[in-house]
């Protein structure tokens, strides 16, 4: 325990009638009363760590930074905590904060393919142990969940995301939430998780990184503020500013978002981040002229703690004398700051314990990855049942990401090790040495045009029963900054899926991407495809067990897979415009040459690519196949407040056990304004036994029929509401119900 602090604990321990809540803020306040505006600017300071200098052990014992980011080291993490805790006037603790996305030395996979799980508990179980081996070495702050909702697959940080969808991405984002912080950021394996990228990030023009956003008050409210609310609620300890401009105002000034949504309405009391530098660059956004003026408006604005780019540092001093800045908002901020530091125990257990055996890599833990790449991972196509292999049969395992340590673990995953992959080929080896195969990668890796290694992988192609291609991106090609005007398959990947193809044999596609890939024209050479995003740690073992039916795939799509780059954004969710397409629009073809300005029906769709996806969010097959039925709910029409049940039967009437992920999508049919043409409102994951049948039961309450109408109130409209059950967003059993006043 710190010395300094122990007689703010006492003090604050007396007033034994006091809550917990009481407590840490009468401790909090008596630290404050003895900071100086240095030390309280100090603490709003994050630095990046760039190894240790003199430079950096002065500026900690002189209070001048509260947060590092990337130490990774225990030992040098513990020695810088030590300057901070037991050589600055105060004692005040660093908090340690890493990019621990999907897995700090497990890894699970991205959180676009955790999302496909549809299962809050594999997601929770994730940042369980994400936070156990990350907290291990003395990380106490993660920045993850990205909650930014990602309709455009062109986006590289689509990978990070929890996919397309508001409520899947409410539900998840708070289980990821829960994972990394438990219930009490006081445990000692619990890490604070920081939501990001508040607010709207995910819809950069274009699918361009950084760029500005164009999201009217409606859409914010109902789309991209609902998984940040849910997360919130949930307990999440910081939230991080994203890059993009708004309709002209960069989040990170943004004091509306700030203070009024996340303060005021949501009582957010933990505190905030900006991203990378984002605070200056508001001065490239053309919103702030220098580098003083970019620290005014963002602590103004509400923004706590500045991410490495030291304005605050430098200007805050100045800007409080000069009365820019108020006394009261560097003291709210420090006050948001040393809360969360309170909650996660630093100052009583600052430090990490270097002598505890490893918690990384436990076989638990792998088990866990292993799971979730199973559940992950999405079977888009499996003609005559092609699948699952007859392990007695000879495969040919052809393409560049069939042993590829690093490329299958994904994005951001800086502390893996590539060593600890499991490949498909690694996992053929050890878990199924009598299976009999020829392994011939073709091409070194997904970008690569060399197509002299072909011959080879059609000659094991024709040698074999099958063949198993696995195709997709590098871990590279997705992420920050990776962003793409073409989404097809990179490379000459395609060209060789079709060489195998032209073998005869039967071939099994199996893609690892970041990304929903435009996979129309690679189809009709593939008779089975399973899709990965990428699947982590363990994803050749998860594809095994898939490929040999050990495993029966469960995962339904997270997004929209688009047929051409120039549909996007294509989601489901969409609103119906005046002139929604009817099935058969009118088609390229169908225009004569020399016509008119003409009628062609005049609908909402493109003529060369219709208005239809390559697949619909929530699809996902099966090896067994499940049918609705009797979709029935409690009672015809609701008042406020009252719940209304809604029944549906699902039955697995093939010859395998197997687990679908019922869904149940709303549409209210008439609203203050236009309302989506459907919504996905509850999901479970069901197991069923062959020839099993369930009763699949959902709740609904006016509340989850709410939204943000014409007067910016959330409430639930009177009115009709369409209702569907079923396997994907395109569900056909349908009733209807009605809100009464
Ligand atoms: C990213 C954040 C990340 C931060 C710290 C930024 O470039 O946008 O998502 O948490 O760096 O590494």
């Amino acid at each position: 325990m710190n010395i300094k602090y122990l007689s703010i604990l006492f003090i604050a321990g007396v007033i034994t009638a006091c809550t917990h809540k009481n407590t840490e803020d009468t401790a909090i306040d008596q630290l404050l009363s003895r900071m100086t505006l240095e030390e309280k600017i100090g603490q709003m300071n994050q630095l990046n760590y760039e190894g240790n200098s003199q430079e950096l052990d002065k500026r900690i014992k002189a209070g001048e930074i509260g947060s590092l980011l990337n130490v990774v080291d225990p030992v040098e993490g513990n020695r810088l905590q030590k300057i901070a805790v037991e050589e600055s006037r105060l004692g005040i603790p660093l908090i340690i904060g890493r990019d621990v996305i999907h897995g700090f030395k497990t890894i699970f996979p991205i959180p676009l393919g955790q999302a496909a799980s549809f299962n809050p508990q594999i997601v929770e179980k994730g940042a369980r142990i994400a936070a156990t081996e990350a907290r291990s070495v003395g990380i106490h702050w993660t920045f993850a969940p990205m909650l930014d909702i990602s309709r455009d697959a062109r986006w590289g940080r689509i990978a990070e995301s929890l996919g397309e969808d508001p409520y899947l991405a409410s539900v998840l984002g708070a289980a990821m939430v829960k994972g990394f912080q438990t219930d009490s950021l006081s445990n000692p394996t619990a890490i604070a998780a920081c939501v990001k990228h508040f607010v709207g990030y995910g819809a950069g023009e274009g699918g361009r990184d950084y760029n500005s956003t164009n999201i009217p008050p409606h859409l914010m409210r109902n789309v991209y503020l609902r998984p940040f609310e849910s997360a919130i609620h949930a307990g999440a300890a910081t939230v991080m500013t994203s890059f993009n401009d708004n309709d002209g105002v960069p989040s990170s000034g943004n004091t509306y978002l700030l203070r009024n949504v996340l303060r005021d309405e949501w009582k957010f009391d933990g505190f905030v981040v900006s991203d990378w530098a984002s605070i200056t660059e508001m001065i490239a956004h053309g919103f702030a002229q220098d580098d003083k003026q970019a620290a005014e408006i963002a602590s103004n604005a509400g923004l706590d703690m500045e991410m490495v780019s030291g304005a605050y540092a430098k200007y805050l001093p100045e800007l409080v004398r000069d009365g820019k800045v108020s006394d009261k908002v560097i003291d709210e901020a420090v006050r948001h700051i040393l809360r969360i530091k309170y909650r996660l125990g630093l100052f009583d257990h600052p430090y990490a314990d270097t002598q505890a055996p490893s918690a990384s890599y436990a076989e638990e833990s792998l088990a866990t990855a292993k799971e979730a790449a199973i559940q992950s991972a999405i079977l888009l196509k499996n003609a005559n049942h092609l699948l699952p292999l007859n392990k007695n049969g000879k495969i040919a395992v052809i393409g560049p990401m069939a042993d590829a340590p690093h490329e299958q673990l994904g994005t951001w995953v800086f502390d893996s090790e590539k060593e600890r992959s499991l490949t498909p080929i690694k996992a053929l080896q050890t878990m199924y040495p009598e299976v009999k195969y020829r392994y011939e990668p073709a091409l070194a890796y997904s970008r690569d045009s060399n197509k002299s290694a072909f011959s080879k992988a059609r000659a094991a192609a024709q040698q074999s029963d099958v063949a198993v291609v696995f195709l997709g991106e590098e871990s590279i090609l997705s992420g920050e900054a990776h962003c793409l005007a073409n989404i097809d398959l990179v490379g000459v990947q395609s060209d060789l899926l079709r060489e195998v193809k032209s073998t005869g044999k039967p071939v099994v596609l199996v893609i690892m991407a970041g990304r929903p890939l435009t996979i129309e024209k690679d189809l009709p050479y593939a008779d089975a495809v399973l899709y990965n995003f990428h699947p982590g740690t363990m994803g050749g073992p998860a594809i095994w067990d898939l490929l040999f039916g050990n495993a029966n795939p469960s995962g339904k799509l997270p997004v929209t897979f688009v047929r051409h780059v120039g549909q996007i954004p294509l989601y489901y969710n969409h609103n119906n415009t005046g002139r929604p397409a009817p099935d058969r629009a009118a088609s390229l073809n169908d225009i004569p040459v020399e016509a008119e300005q003409t009628s062609l029906g005049n609908t909402s769709h493109y003529l060369d690519y219709g208005k239809n996806p390559l697949f619909p969010f929530g699809y996902g097959l099966s090896y067994t196949t499940f049918e609705y039925s009797n979709l029935q709910l409690s009672a015809p029409s609701i008042q406020e407040g009252e719940p209304l049940t809604i029944q549906a039967t699902v039955a697995n009437i093939g010859n395998v056990d197997g687990t679908e992920v019922v869904q149940l999508y709303v549409q209210d049919v008439v609203g203050s304004i236009a309302r989506p043409v459907k919504e996905l409102k509850g999901f479970s994951r069901v197991s069923l036994k062959a020839g099993e049948a369930k009763v699949v039961e959902f709740t609904l309450t006016s509340d989850d029929l709410a939204f943000w109408g014409r007067d910016r109130v959330r409430k639930a409209e009177p009115g009709d509401f369409n209702v569907w059950v079923g396997g994907d967003s395109n569900a056909p059993l349908k009733t209807t119900f009605t809100l009464v006043e």
